[in-house]
């Protein structure tokens, strides 16, 4: 009977607590800890992430800077890419131009592989002749015109100031180091000096010198 009388009440009372503790678990201070966890470490990994900040973790190093990510020893030197030996200054660039030849046997694959990224990244500035009239020149949106690889000029320009040009970058154009591995950038220079200019031929090989190497990195591996 009692019950009876009371059961909304009851009911609407027990739905309040519910919902009231229920509601009270969204609540709690330090939002950077989680609040109860069934089998954390499932979905928790306690292995670093990376790029995320740690402070408070214990490892020192971690610790000093808060960040995961760590800078590559010295030496570290990125696949694919091996240190350029020279400076970017006008001696780097005379040295370059002595020293550098074109270290790949040019055959077919090669300037065919030349091509196709010539048409990538050259061919808006110097032209798909190779005269210096690419799209961005001929429409007026680039303001200096590259000289054409059949001039004078560029006739009798080393292999190696080719190469420290693509590295460095010279006047208007910019640096192509980062999006052109070292390998590729001498196929597009082989590509340029057979089929534009003709002074190389399919077969040849051009290196007598050997890219000098860089300094040793200073520190040691640790031997295990
Ligand atoms: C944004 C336009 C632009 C692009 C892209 C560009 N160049 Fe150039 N390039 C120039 C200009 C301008 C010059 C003349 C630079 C100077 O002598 O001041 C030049 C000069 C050169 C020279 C002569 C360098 C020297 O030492 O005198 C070579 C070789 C060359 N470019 C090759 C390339 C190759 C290969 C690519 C593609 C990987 C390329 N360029 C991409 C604009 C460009």
């Amino acid at each position: 009977m009692l019950f009876k009388k009371y059961k909304t009440t009851a009911i609407g009372l027990t739905a309040c607590i519910c919902f009231l503790l229920v509601y009270s678990s969204c609540f709690y201070d330090d939002k950077s800890k989680p609040n109860l966890e069934y089998m954390p470490d499932m979905y928790r990994s306690p292995s670093y992430e990376t790029y995320s900040s740690y402070q408070n973790y214990s490892n020192d190093s971690v610790k000093q800077t808060g960040i995961t990510a760590r800078t590559p020893v010295e030496g570290t030197v990125p696949r694919g890419f091996l240190p350029y030996p020279y400076s970017n200054t006008n001696d780097g660039y005379e040295m370059a131009g002595q020293n550098l030849k074109n270290p790949i046997i040019i055959t077919q694959e090669v300037v065919d592989q030349g091509k196709l990224m010539y048409t990538k990244f050259c061919v808006h500035c110097h032209g798909d002749k190779g005269d210096g009239n690419g799209m961005i020149v001929a429409n007026g949106k680039f303001p200096a015109q590259p000289p054409s690889y059949m001039g004078d000029v560029l006739m009798a320009l080393p292999v190696g100031k080719m190469f420290h040009t693509l590295e460095f970058g010279k006047g208007m154009m910019g640096s192509h180091a980062s999006q052109i591995s070292q390998q590729d950038r001498w196929k597009i220079i082989s590509y340029i000096t057979t089929v534009f200019q003709g002074r190389t031929k399919i077969g040849e090989q051009q290196m007598a010198v050997e890219m000098p190497k860089a300094e040793e990195p200073k520190t040691e591996t640790k031997k295990k």
